[in-house]
């Protein structure tokens, strides 16, 4: 009959002296538990004289709950102190200062990029985008490009397998997606051609990988004048509203008259400086009325029909509209150059 105060006495002093919730708990499950010392004494009652056994069973269950309410006592002071060390342990300090992060920015060539392809968009272009490597045929033949045309030079082109017009090369131009669209697309056509194109070409002004926007505008009745008139309005956004512009005669095999279009110098306003090199014009891009072969090729019938196209680098834009001085800049990658482009 002892036995329980003996337990009694054990449980308290080993109770008390855990230190945290888990410590308590297998105390609790040594004496409460399924394997516990009060479990066992109730197991041996069957050993007990008939007579003594109310008794004996009213001592243990007594010891049973006098240990129960015990132990839910300890337990609730184990779990406060540990809360209360965790909020102290983990408090955070408000006033500590934050975490800086460096908020990105457009390439500034992605962002040319994209106010060209919304200023043409709202002009009704749509955007069309051919694939980086071409045939020879879209990139040179198609467009009207002799043979014998020293663009076609493996100086100036980089070749994947080389031979005859079947062979893939890097486009040299994005004017070989015109030959894509007017193959797929009967006028009235309107489309603008953004994309990287690739050229054996090194130096401060030139890149072997750059972009071009290439625009494309076939329909009934479509004049050089509605080229001027629409370059201008480009030329007032991407520049400023009083840049003028002005189109210089020139050549390329797949327009027919060509021109090179001017802009007046934003640097100088025009009366000359050493951007503009004295003349008050800068070039900003190439273009024409499309070439009637380049039409036939396409299966368009040039007495029907006639066009306009220009193509401009993208990379020369940017560094007109800011004052950006070598190409290399931004192909470098360079943050400390790139983070002037914010806004
Ligand atoms: N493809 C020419 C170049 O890379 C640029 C160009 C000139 C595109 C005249 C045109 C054009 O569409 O009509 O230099």
């Amino acid at each position: 009959m002892n036995d329980t105060e003996i337990i009694a006495r054990e449980a308290e002093e080993e109770a008390s002296a855990a230190q945290d919730s888990r410590a308590l708990y297998e105390v609790k499950m040594k004496f409460l538990g399924r394997a516990g010392k009060v479990t066992a004494l109730l197991k041996s009652m069957k050993d007990v004289a008939a007579e003594e056994r109310p008794a004996f069973g009213k001592k243990i269950n007594a010891l049973r709950e006098k240990l129960e309410e015990r132990f839910a006592a300890l337990e609730s002071v184990v779990k406060k102190r540990e809360l209360e060390s965790r909020l102290s342990e983990e408090r955070l300090d408000v006033t500590m200062p934050g975490r800086h992060r460096k908020q990105g920015a457009l390439h500034p060539v992605t962002r040319v990029k994209n106010q060209l392809v919304d200023l043409f968009a709202g002009m009704g272009f749509e955007v069309y985008e051919g694939p980086e490597i071409e045939t020879e045929y879209y990139d040179f033949t198609a467009l009207n490009t002799p043979a014998d045309h020293p663009a076609r030079d493996m100086q100036d082109t980089f070749y994947v397998t080389e031979g005859s017009d079947d062979n893939f090369l890097l486009r040299t131009q994005t004017s070989a997606g015109q030959i894509r669209v007017m193959e797929n697309k009967k006028p009235p056509i309107k489309i603008l051609s953004p994309g990287r194109v690739f050229r054996s070409d090194d130096d401060a002004t030139h890149s072997p990988m750059f972009h071009q926007m290439e625009g494309l505008v076939v329909d009934k009745n479509i004049t050089l004048c509605d080229l001027h008139g629409m370059l201008g309005e480009f030329a007032r956004v991407m520049f400023s509203e009083n840049t003028k512009t002005r189109l210089r005669p020139s050549y390329f095999p797949f327009t027919e008259p060509s021109v090179e279009v001017d802009v007046s110098c934003a640097s100088c306003g025009g009366k000359g400086c050493s951007l503009c090199k004295g003349t008050g014009w800068i070039e900003v891009l190439g273009a024409g009325m499309v070439n009637r072969n380049v039409l036939k090729n396409c299966g368009i019938d040039p007495d029907e029909y006639s066009g306009f196209a220009f193509g401009m680098g993208i990379e020369r834009i940017a560094m007109l509209k800011y004052g950006i001085n070598n190409i290399k800049l931004l192909t470098e990658n360079d943050v400390r150059f790139l983070e002037q482009f914010k806004d």
